[in-house]
């Protein structure tokens, strides 16, 4: 049987890693997985795996698995403001070789390009939809200068659709970062700014689940905003979460932030109002979302972080 070959760039991701099983289960797919440093680990035994990022994209491995989508997660991130501004312009670089690449080989691979929500902004009524003008906020302010290339080439000749996550709540991540690390430390859960700002949310397996069906069903060229749940506060989250945990919430101000060494990208991430709709309805009336409720999804992600400290405490 024919393949189709799927490459995942970024694989080794937050989001790569589920996308891969979600791509995976559809055994008319040959995933072809691009890894940069981190190395892949067992999961992907079963798939081809080229170590090394971009520089694996060549003649011979476009001509050995002439891929029908590409899904784009590589995010050349990195720790500080300035620096993330100096590596975005790296994976803006690389990014316009890839489309050189692409239109060498006069290619008509189907490109997916996991971008975020960051990249609206701020909303003050209503929701943001696909067809929101872009005005990022927080590290999109860095990072827009890597997506720039695709929204132009998209103009020109090439299939490309941009998928705007909302947060994506999974064992890693920002919730790891910003909610149950603060939480390990403090015996209590923290929300940032008054709380008031609104989250989308979307379970991490569900997000790799609504990128890999749109790619299947939507029209070329069409972006998809990712959530599974209707907005929530912050501060509602995070009491959620602390009931999950059997502890209190507390607030988080911007002196307090600063004292704690976050960013201002990081700030404004945590504290901008961004919540998602879309105007796919018929796509996300036909999802079934992995947990029926925000406290489901809680609960489960903080059973998981749990976990995850039982092994590092007993040094297994
Ligand atoms: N995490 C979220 O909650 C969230 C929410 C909304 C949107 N998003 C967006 O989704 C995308 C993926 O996010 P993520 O959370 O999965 O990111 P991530 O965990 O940081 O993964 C990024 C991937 O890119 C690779 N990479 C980094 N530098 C590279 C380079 N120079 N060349 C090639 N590959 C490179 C990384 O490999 P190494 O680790 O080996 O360097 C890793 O596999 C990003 O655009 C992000 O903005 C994320």
């Amino acid at each position: 049987m024919d393949r189709n070959n799927i490459w995942i760039l970024g694989a080794t991701g937050f989001i790569g890693r589920a996308l891969t099983q979600q791509l995976a289960q559809n055994k008319a797919n040959r995933v072809v997985l691009f890894g940069h440093k981190t190395l892949p680990g067992a999961a992907f035994e079963p798939h081809i795996y080229l170590q090394g990022g971009f520089s694996n994209i060549t003649k011979e491995t476009y001509q050995r698995y002439p891929p029908a989508h590409i899904f784009h997660l590589a995010r050349f991130a990195a720790p500080l403001p300035f620096l993330r501004f100096i590596s975005s312009k790296f994976g803006k670089k690389s990014n316009l070789q890839l489309i050189d690449f692409l239109r060498n080989e006069n290619s008509t691979t189907r490109l997916h390009y996991v971008s975020g929500s960051l990249m609206y902004g701020a909303t003050t009524s209503g929701s943001h939809n696909e067809t929101a003008a872009l005005n990022p906020v927080g590290f999109a302010k860095a990072y827009v200068a890597a997506e720039l290339p695709f929204m132009q080439a998209r103009k020109q000749d090439l299939s490309v659709s941009f998928y705007r996550p909302g947060w994506i709540l999974g064992p890693d991540s920002w919730f790891k970062t910003f909610f149950w690390r603060p939480f390990c430390k403090t015996g209590k859960v923290p929300y940032y700014g008054d709380g008031s700002q609104l989250m989308s949310l979307v379970s991490l397996h569900d997000c790799a689940a609504i990128i890999a069906r749109g790619a299947e069903h939507l029209p070329l060229n069409e972006d998809l905003n990712v959530f599974a749940k209707p907005p929530i506060t912050q501060k509602e989250f995070s009491e959620k979460v602390a009931q999950s945990l059997g502890c209190e919430s507390y607030s988080v101000d911007l002196e307090q932030m600063k004292k704690l060494g976050i960013d201002r990208h990081a700030i404004e991430a945590l504290t901008t109002s961004i919540p998602l709709s879309s105007k796919h309805g018929d796509f996300y009336n036909s999802f079934r979302p992995e947990y029926k409720s925000v406290e489901e999804l809680i609960g489960n992600v903080c059973v998981q972080l749990q976990k995850q400290n039982e092994v590092f405490l007993s040094g297994a």
